[in-house]
């Protein structure tokens, strides 16, 4: 496999993998085009006819609600033919393996696939396997990344902050098990945020993601002390092999998002959350549904930045 697979010699974006290794102006590319599909779910026609004739095969190994939906809602909104495989009904669950799957959604003329899997490198996998005209977006593969929901923060940031070069970042919670963290955090290093702290327990905050640039903090006052921008992220319990965590009330005893506790980030600070929100654990719902909040419009900007990136890959060559 090539060093960056997912970018042609031309250094365009052919498959969306991972934000790991994708240089500033790509990022910025891809969110300036979302920006221009901002406004069309006011539309009265919620269309354009950019990716007319395309077939986009949606492919959820997992679980989802938002990514999987919105997926769709930009896939239609960009005219194309979209196919949701049930896996549980499909012939995976016969033994099938993930590349004979593939070839044969394939045969069906697929253009795009867009994938959740629960093992970390699936959808590199069917990239590499692929034939020229076809495109891979990864939906979120296992532990290691979830470049749309990265893309879609950075979509929120900036509309709320304008301004990468200035900013604090708190990314609290499980972050150990967490793809969107690691999505995160390359985005926001490479858009040029100077402090990324990552913020919980040493069982769910190991000490070597200072690798990755952050500033670790297992106190929660630290992490959170003049913070522009939170992000709350779900206890991970499927992943967790056990005993990491005491229990739910004790994680929110100790580092729960409580209105007095936010009262440490600045009075501006914004809260966001990738969903789905687990009240009472990792955040209150005084929180979640408070002023601060940007929880529901990080949604949105989720539509958009999908039709961006669909529309990016779909058009760019190998
Ligand atoms: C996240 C995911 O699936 O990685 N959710 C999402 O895509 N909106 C986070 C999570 O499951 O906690």
């Amino acid at each position: 496999m090539a060093a960056h697979p997912q970018l042609n010699r031309h250094g365009e974006l052919r498959h969306l993998l991972s934000i790991e290794g994708l240089p500033r102006d790509v990022l910025l590319h891809i969110m300036d085009t979302a920006q221009g599909f901002m406004s069309f779910g006011e539309r009265e026609v919620k269309k354009v006819p950019l990716l007319r004739g395309k077939s986009v095969f949606n492919l959820f190994f997992e679980n989802s609600t938002r990514t999987r939906t919105t997926f769709e809602i930009a896939a239609q909104r960009l005219s194309a033919d979209v196919f949701n495989l049930d896996i549980q009904r499909s012939s995976t669950s016969k033994g099938e393996s993930l590349l004979d799957t593939i070839a044969n959604l394939e045969a069906m003329d697929a253009d795009i696939f867009v994938v959740r899997h629960g093992q970390s490198g699936a959808p590199f996998l069917i990239a590499s396997h692929t034939p020229e005209h076809v495109h891979v977006v990864n939906a979120g593969d296992g532990r290691h990344a979830h470049p749309t929901q990265g893309l879609l923060d950075m979509m929120t940031i900036r509309h709320y902050k304008r301004d990468f070069h200035a900013l604090t970042v708190a990314i609290v919670g499980d972050i150990v098990h967490s793809r969107v963290a690691r999505s995160d955090i390359h985005a926001l290093t490479t858009l040029g945020v100077p402090e990324v702290r990552a913020v919980g327990p040493k069982t769910l905050v190991p000490g070597d993601l200072r690798d990755m640039g952050v500033r670790v903090c297992h106190d929660i006052e630290e992490g959170l002390r003049d913070a522009d921008v939170v992000i709350a992220l779900r206890l991970q319990n499927e992943r967790m092999a056990g005993g990491l965590l005491p229990s739910a009330s004790e994680f929110h005893m100790m580092y729960g998002l409580t209105p007095e506790r936010l009262r440490l980030a600045r009075e501006d600070a914004i809260v966001m959350h990738p969903g789905p929100i687990n009240r009472g654990v990792e955040l209150d719902s005084a929180v979640a549904d408070g002023p601060q909040s940007v929880i529901l419009p990080q949604v949105r900007f989720g539509i958009a930045v999908r039709m961006a990136v669909l529309s990016i890959v779909a058009n760019t060559s190998a």
